[in-house]
């Protein structure tokens, strides 16, 4: 069978689209009768079932047909390997497999794709073999940045998309509702079932005024998430409304949608405006634009809703544009945001642990390495290069796209970055996602770096502890690479040129958002799949050590869970990166039984302050936490995990639920969670509760036993009882809460979201 593309929008998918959002929305109006938000349009446009669907932000669970799901290559494997055990020939949507995770940044382009290739050779055969068998396309490895392709080729306003990644939000920088999704939920969307949402809340960032000088769009969302922080998004769509919303690029909005990530948010949006035409139609797309305009109406917040955000928006920010200072956050956590006129004191004062001398600054990611981010930097770049000055510190620049690599290599930017000293890394994650094998030894130490990424928690970009990550817009991150320090403030101090004379960089020119010459395609494209893929036989090896065939786990056996010791009493940020260190361990993300030894490596004992270890108390020895829980499970011993505030922020990392499954779990009980993982939880068949007092979490010590009561008796809304025994002999009862509806408790006593699948289908 030849290759087929039933995967790109056309405008006739966009407007049969287009023509079935409003007939749901219809519905939905008649039933609601109020003015609509844009999250809702889309969010509704999509529903299952529109004339009984429940209709409560923050309660109800929304039944959803999303159009289009996207994996990275690392939940890809698991993705597949998932679908696999489904029995269908093909999936539903289109569905694409983008290979960036798994390139490591060593020396530069070239030759770390080329070691990619060679390293990871294996994983990418079974992914490519997979797309092929089951109809997705296949974006080989340098190809891009997962987001930033998506951006370039698939996003488009009023498609509901979900990815296996945490920074899916991008897309919302062309109105797509683009959420990430653990690899369960995408796995349901591709067999043919529903997606479900809890149904978000609706946060509104207001903007007027526009952006000047030095401010970017980096710093729109740097602002916010100081104003809202990490959880200050959760479970609910942020819109960005307002005249100032229209005065930024398509791609600046992307940019802060990206990083809505950053706040816990379902995802971000941006209405439709002419920027998107604009950027549709430099990507090859300008064929949608009519259908687009003339299905414009669903594409933006009714009108009622601008004029008033209060009345139709649970919560209101309003930012004046023209008044933005450039901030900086971190380190540590994207809401510790300051402008950069603070920053200096800070340093001075040793605030969070901050020092002044930097030790590498990295520009580009999914989250700013657009025409105009690169346009800007470059600009710098070339006002220092004219006073014979270097970047005093290692610089590198991660492409988004093997587009955007060969669009600033044609345009010039790229070159003039190099002349400052840049390194050009392959267009892929590399140093944002752990996968930076840096030799300088600075690292070994307390060290700063400055970013354009997104996200700074500790071990984020080059897996050490001793990293502090600050992040900031291209342009600054840029300045800081040249002065070599933190304490620098490009907008007052001054830099010392070739010749000794001080000069002080001025800010950068307004940048074009397109190419004038438009964008060159790169070399790298998407492999589409046979017409029919049947006879393709997807590539595993039975004695593979990165790929491992996955088999259903067992379904409940109907008993409460009894006298369970606590495998773990987190403390402080548990972030998925702490339960599921991503760096080294990104390779056997396809093998499951030897990824899990990394389970927990990252996150803090409350008992003892040690990071990653605990002790058994079947033996009274120390170990790593999942050696106790590979110890517990081979003595058929249940256990449970504490969790803080909060708990499973960051990316999407469905391992973070799979390792605790494989290795005994039964259950985490936190003060509060992070939404995708709670979910995740959820789908492989874990109890995710949260403490009624959020005070008892303080009561729950470490030779403590748990039980969980009355578990037949599971059903929405109602309390767990849990019985705690504690070390010194005496016993108290504490009230559970969770979110589960009826569907999801079937996952429960099925043993997993999937099981329940395929059981409907045996069925
Ligand atoms: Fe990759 Fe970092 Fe974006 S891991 S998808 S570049 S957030």
């Amino acid at each position: 069978a030849s290759p087929t593309n039933t995967i790109d929008p056309t405008r006739e998918s966009v407007a049969a689209l287009y023509a079935a959002m409003a007939r749901r929305l219809a519905v939905v109006r008649g039933r609601l009768r109020r003015p609509l938000t844009l999250a809702e349009k889309v969010l509704y446009g999509h529903l299952d079932a529109p004339e009984t669907q429940e209709l409560d932000p923050g309660r109800a669970y929304l039944a959803l047909r999303p159009d289009r799901v996207v994996f990275q290559d690392v939940l890809g494997q698991s993705g597949m390997l998932q679908f696999m055990q489904t029995g269908l020939d093909r999936v539903a949507v289109p569905t694409t497999i983008h290979c960036d995770h798994l390139i490591q940044a060593r020396t530069g382009a070239a030759d770390d794709l080329a070691a990619s290739l060679a390293e990871n050779g294996e994983v990418y055969g079974f992914l490519r073999s997979a797309a092929a068998r089951y109809g997705c396309g296949f974006w080989e490895p340098g190809a891009g940045i997962i987001h930033q392709v998506v951006l370039e080729t698939y996003a488009f306003p009023g498609q509901l998309l979900i990815g296996t990644d945490s920074h899916t939000p991008n897309g919302g920088g062309l109105g797509t509702c683009a959420v990430g999704v653990g690899g369960a939920d995408a796995v349901e969307v591709i067999a043919g079932l529903p997606w479900e949402l809890l149904h978000p809340r609706r946060i509104a960032v207001h903007l007027t005024g526009t952006l000047n000088g030095w401010a970017a769009p980096k710093d729109v969302i740097l602002y916010v998430a100081g104003a809202l922080s990490v959880s200050g998004g959760t479970n609910a769509i942020i819109e960005y409304i307002g005249p100032g919303a229209r005065t930024i690029s398509a791609t600046g909005k992307t940019t802060i949608a990206n990083m809505g990530a950053e706040l816990g948010a379902t995802t971000s949006m941006f209405p439709y405006d002419d920027w998107m035409a604009r950027f549709l139609a430099a990507t090859g797309r300008g064929d949608l634009v009519p259908v687009i305009e003339q299905n414009r109406d669903l594409l933006v917040p009714d009108p009622e809703v601008e004029a008033d955000p209060e009345t139709f928006y649970d919560r209101v920010v309003r930012l004046d544009l023209s008044a933005l200072e450039p901030h900086v956050s971190g380190p540590h956590t994207p809401d510790l945001a300051r402008p950069i006129s603070a920053l200096a004191a800070a340093v001075a004062d040793n605030r969070d642990s901050l020092v002044d001398h930097l030790s590498a600054a990295l520009i580009g990611s999914c989250t700013n390495s657009s025409y105009e981010d690169m346009s800007r930097a470059a600009d710098i770049a070339a006002q220092a290069r004219a006073h014979g000055v270097r970047a005093a510190v290692p610089l590198m620049v991660t492409p988004g796209s093997d587009t955007v690599r060969a669009t600033i290599s044609r345009d010039g930017q790229l070159e003039t970055l190099q002349e400052i000293g840049a390194v050009a890394l392959a267009n892929a994650c590399g140093p944002c996602i752990g996968q930076w094998r840096r030799a300088d030894p600075a690292a070994e130490t307390p060290n700063v770096i400055a970013t354009s990424y997104n996200r700074n928690f500790p071990r984020r970009n080059d897996g050490r502890a001793t990293t502090m990550n600050i992040i900031a817009s291209p342009e600054i991150v840029t300045a800081f690479a040249l002065a070599g320090k933190l304490s620098f403030n490009p907008l007052t101090d001054t830099l010392e040129g070739e010749d000794g004379t001080p000069f002080r960089l001025a800010p950068p020119q307004p940048a074009p958002d397109v190419p004038s010459q438009g964008f060159l395609s790169g070399t790298r494209r998407c492999v589409m799949p046979p017409a029919d893929g049947r006879e393709v036989v997807v590539a595993i090896d039975p004695a593979s050590g990165r790929l491992q065939r996955l088999d259903p786990w067992p379904a409940w056996d109907g008993a409460d869970f009894s006298d369970m010791p606590v495998l773990l009493k987190a403390r402080g940020k548990t972030t998925t990166d702490h339960i599921s260190p991503a760096g080294p361990w990104l390779n056997l993300r396809g093998h499951l039984d030897r990824f899990s030894d990394n389970m927990f490596m990252g996150a803090v004992n409350a008992f003892t302050g040690e990071t990653g270890r605990g002790r058994n108390v079947l033996t009274g020895e120390t170990d790593a936490v999942s050696a106790i829980a590979r110890a517990y499970k081979a003595q058929g011993l249940r256990w449970v995990v504490i969790g803080d505030a909060n708990y499973g922020e960051g990316s999407s990392r469905e391992h973070a639920a799979l390792s605790p499954r494989l290795l005994g779990g039964v259950a985490v009980i936190a003060r509060s969670f992070a939404r995708i993982h709670e979910t995740n939880l959820k789908k492989q068949g874990l109890l995710a509760l949260t403490f009624e007092t959020p005070e008892d979490y303080e009561r729950i010590g470490a030779d403590d036993r748990i039980s969980l009561a009355g578990l037949r008796d599971l059903a929405p809304g109602r309390a767990v009882t849990c019985v705690v025994r504690h070390g010194d002999g005496t016993q108290e009862t504490m009230a559970l809460r969770h979110t589960y509806g009826a569907a999801q408790l079937d996952w429960f006593r099925a043993g997993s979201a999937l099981n329940t699948m395929s059981r409907r289908r045996a069925a």
